[in-house]
């Protein structure tokens, strides 16, 4: 394992809850049922595409021009920028910043493969952009997760193989994608939504360099 490639959203930091929130509120508004269950199908996706579902899934696909889509994307995304406005490194999920001092110490490549365009602020304000080697530019792909781009593109900038990468996930669409670029994924969360991840964890703490380069060598042989 020569690189760990990160999902940012609900692995790094908590801020899928952020995503849920402000996409609850434009939901409310345009009168389309949105909870938990649904909002599961929105992680990892654009924002764009993220929208588009949710119009579908309230059946207003054809209601709205496309100017009026751009003005619930802005809307959604300045609360959203609202929210992380306060994050701190106090918010980076459990057992990360242990798990990237792990990696630093071994000498492992780092990146980042998040499809926010919010990603390179965060990671100011959560005070880790350095620990980076590479971010993906999400904007810059011809396919969002879970085509396999931007986990591809990330090995690349890394320059390493996809097969040398593990990535981590808590989307469904993530661990497709990383699967597909022909990575060791690891899932974080429920089982449900992680079954085709190489390794699941149930929260962060539970991520440590040991344990990935234990199943790593299981896998691997
Ligand atoms: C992903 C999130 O990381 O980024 C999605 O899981 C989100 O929920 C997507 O829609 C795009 O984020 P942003 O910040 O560019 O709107
Ligand atoms: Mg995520």
């Amino acid at each position: 394992m020569k690189a760990v490639i990160f999902d940012l959203d609900g692995v790094i930091t908590d801020t899928a809850e952020y995503h849920f929130l402000a996409w609850k509120h434009i939901a409310d508004q345009i009168h389309i049922p949105f909870d938990r269950s649904f909002n599961e199908s929105l992680k990892g996706i654009s924002r764009e595409k993220s929208l588009e579902t949710i119009l579908v899934h309230g059946g207003a696909a054809a209601k709205y021009s496309k100017a009026e889509k751009q003005a619930l994307m802005f809307q959604k995304n300045q609360h959203y920028q609202t929210l992380i406005s306060k994050l701190t490194p106090k918010d980076l999920l459990p057992g990360i910043s242990r798990l990237l001092c792990e990696l630093k110490n071994e000498n492992i490549k780092i990146a980042l493969a998040s499809s926010s365009r919010n990603a390179p602020k965060i990671l100011e304000r959560l005070e880790i952009i350095d620990d980076f080697h590479a971010v993906v530019d999400p904007t810059a792909l011809a396919k969002g997760k879970p085509e396999p781009d931007i986990f591809l593109t990330a090995a690349l900038l890394l320059g390493v193989s996809p097969a040398e990468c593990a990535a981590i996930e808590d989307a469904e669409a993530g661990i497709a994608a990383i699967k597909s670029a022909g990575m060791f994924a690891v899932g974080v969360g429920h089982e449900r939504s992680m079954h085709a991840a190489d390794l699941m964890v149930g929260q962060t703490c539970d991520l440590s360099l040991d344990l990935l380069n234990e199943k790593w060598k299981q896998h691997s042989f």
